[in-house]
């Protein structure tokens, strides 16, 4: 099964819409393999995030995604991959199409709401930085 990694950002685990983005990646078919409650470090932040390092939004980007608990998951089904980057939305909320997790919950072009991988190396990457092959389930 295709797999995927998806973080549940701080903004929108703070805000109170765990449940109701969950249920959205639910609906949509896709499995919960992998779920956990944490809060990143700048470590973990900086291999996650490894190809913005150096960017102008850096510093802040690694601020706010260390700044409180977020939800990581991996999530499993046919095409995820390209299937929750769609549900997710543009990376502004400004230029996401209606209906999308992060029109509906963003509210900035860095605190929105969700992550996912892009294409299968980055999910194989991602989904090693959070899980141990022990804490997924039926994938
Ligand atoms: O998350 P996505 O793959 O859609 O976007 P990205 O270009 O890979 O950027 C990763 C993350 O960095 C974004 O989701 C934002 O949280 C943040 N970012 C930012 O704060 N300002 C930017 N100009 C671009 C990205
Ligand atoms: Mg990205």
């Amino acid at each position: 099964m295709e797999k995927t990694l998806v973080l549940i950002k701080p903004d929108a685990f703070s805000k109170g819409h765990l449940g109701d983005i969950l249920k959205r990646y639910e609906d949509e078919g896709f499995k919960v393999i992998a779920a956990k409650v944490m809060q990143m470090d700048e470590k973990l932040a900086a291999s996650h995030y490894a190809e913005h390092i150096g960017k102008p939004y850096y510093e802040n980007l690694v601020e706010f995604m260390t700044s409180g608990p977020l939800m990581a998951l991996v999530l499993g089904g046919e095409n995820v991959i390209k299937r929750v980057r769609e549900i997710n939305g543009a990376t502004n909320p400004a230029q996401a199409a209606e209906g999308t997790i992060r029109k509906m919950y963003a509210e900035s072009g860095s605190k929105n709401a969700v992550h996912a991988s892009d294409s299968p190396e980055s999910a194989a990457r991602e989904i090693k930085i959070f899980f141990s092959e022990l804490e997924m389930f039926g994938g």
